[in-house]
């Protein structure tokens, strides 16, 4: 019989570090492999990537979220005991109140919303001397976000909650300073949101049915009774960080504009083009590195005897460019996406698998649309130039973005 290879190292938690997006691919797909063993933190992990391995990863009768995230995570990216630690009934339930906010008329304000921000920020620039499009973008998005989710933003505040809703996911993965940042931004944030809830339950503070603030704070559990206010904004804020994360696609799309510029003008004029750019940008620059589960009960799969409880880990940057799933995986390439048929486990930059089912994020249509929108406006509204700088990144750093945070200039609406 084949045997699962194993790593012979005791311990690999430095090995992420030291190859960062590349952690799992290195070790799984150049065996020709779905699924692989090593060592994490003192715990043995099974590695999965590929197709296959995300089919398995997302099978809710094998796989499990309990106690699958880390505590650090929990207290700075996610937060506590909220939709992504949660499994079964009480999941799915959570996942339709989530879902239930993607209705076409919410994603259509959403756009408008989106390009009426682009048109505020892009007449500011043209004032400047230079722009950061990934600061810039992030402040764009989070009034985006807040205004779609129904969520005040006064003036005086928008740098500073900016600034923590990023915080929170860039210091995850960080240790000392940043970290403690990260953590600090979370617990600024939770008060805030928090407060809002009750306001919005006592009447204090109006808000409409359908938007983000309305449906959380009026939520009720499989028992009928209403989330606590904490949780509420827990959930809440599950709904406007990761839109203020778009920042990071975009400031990629806009690398990638820049280093294959054979791309502007087809995305200008071809709607279809668009999303296949959109698409690309999504599959092709490294954002989320893993994700990670829990095994539910004994069971074999290739061979391999996953064990009640073992830590399982799918590649996301890796499946994005898995040889057996695209030619070419490290070209940047829309036209790609003419063939592609939509599967469920291989573009799987949010997650794979069904909304409903299991935990794929219900925030893709909404990324796409935004990212649509954004690329649209930067190739038919926006003329600007770009200066000599270093816009590299590195797959050894998580998150991933260009250095420079992309800076233009001479920027001119048209
Ligand atoms: C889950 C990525 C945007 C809300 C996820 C997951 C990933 C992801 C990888 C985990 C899937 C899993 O655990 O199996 C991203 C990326 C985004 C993005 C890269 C773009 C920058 C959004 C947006 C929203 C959102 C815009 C909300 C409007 C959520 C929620 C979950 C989630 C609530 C948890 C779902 C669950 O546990 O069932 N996202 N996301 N995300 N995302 Fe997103």
């Amino acid at each position: 019989t084949v045997k699962v290879p194993k790593d012979r190292t005791l311990d690999n938690t430095l090995a992420i570090f030291k190859d960062g997006y590349e952690f799992i691919s290195k070790r799984v797909q150049s065996n020709h492999l779905d699924v692989y063993e090593t060592r994490v933190l003192g715990e043995k992990v099974a590695l999965l990537s590929g197709e296959e391995g995300a089919k398995l990863f997302y099978d809710t009768n094998r796989m499990n979220r309990k106690n699958a995230l880390p505590s650090r995570v929990l207290k700075t990216l996610f937060g506590e005991d909220a939709i992504q630690t949660m499994d079964g009934k009480a999941h799915t339930h959570r996942k339709l109140l989530f879902m239930s906010l993607m209705t076409p008329e919410a994603i259509t304000s959403l756009k408008v919303i989106t390009k009426k921000h682009w048109d505020q920020f892009a007449s500011k620039w043209e004032d400047k001397k230079k722009v950061v499009l990934y600061d810039e973008t992030r402040e764009l998005l989070c009034r985006t976000a807040c205004e779609w989710a129904g969520v005040p933003l006064k003036e005086k505040e928008v740098e500073k909650r900016t600034r923590d809703l990023s915080n929170m996911i860039d210091g995850f993965s960080a240790v000392g300073p940043k970290h403690i940042e990260s953590r600090r931004a979370r617990k600024r944030t939770e008060k805030w949101i928090e407060d809002l809830i009750l306001d919005v339950r006592e009447g204090k503070q109006s808000a409409q049915k359908g938007t983000a603030i309305y449906e959380m704070a009026m939520h009720k559990d499989l028992h009928g009774n209403p989330l606590d206010a904490r949780m509420a904004a827990i959930e809440l804020i599950n709904v406007i960080r990761p839109l203020v994360a778009i920042s990071k696609f975009i400031t990629f799309g806009a690398l990638a504009f820049y280093q294959f510029p054979q791309n502007i003008a087809k995305a200008a004029n071809d709607d279809d083009y668009l999303l296949r750019f959109t698409q690309e940008v999504r599959r092709y620059y490294p954002f989320v590195p893993f994700l990670g589960a829990r095994v539910d009960h004994d069971f074999t799969w290739q061979q391999y005897n996953f064990k009640e409880g073992q830590l399982v880990l799918i590649d996301i940057y890796g499946t994005n460019h898995d040889p057996r799933l695209w030619d070419n995986p490290d070209e940047f390439n829309p036209d790609r996406f003419l063939n592609w048929n939509g599967g469920l486990f291989d573009l799987i930059p949010q997650g794979g698998g069904d909304y409903y089912k299991g935990h794929r994020c219900p925030g893709e249509q909404p990324t796409i649309e935004i990212l649509k929108s954004s690329f649209d406006y930067m190739t038919n509204h926006l003329d600007y130039e770009v200066p000599k700088q270093d816009y590299s990144y590195s797959l050894r750093k998580m998150p991933a973005l260009p250095k420079s945070g992309f800076v233009i200039k001479n920027v001119q609406r048209q």
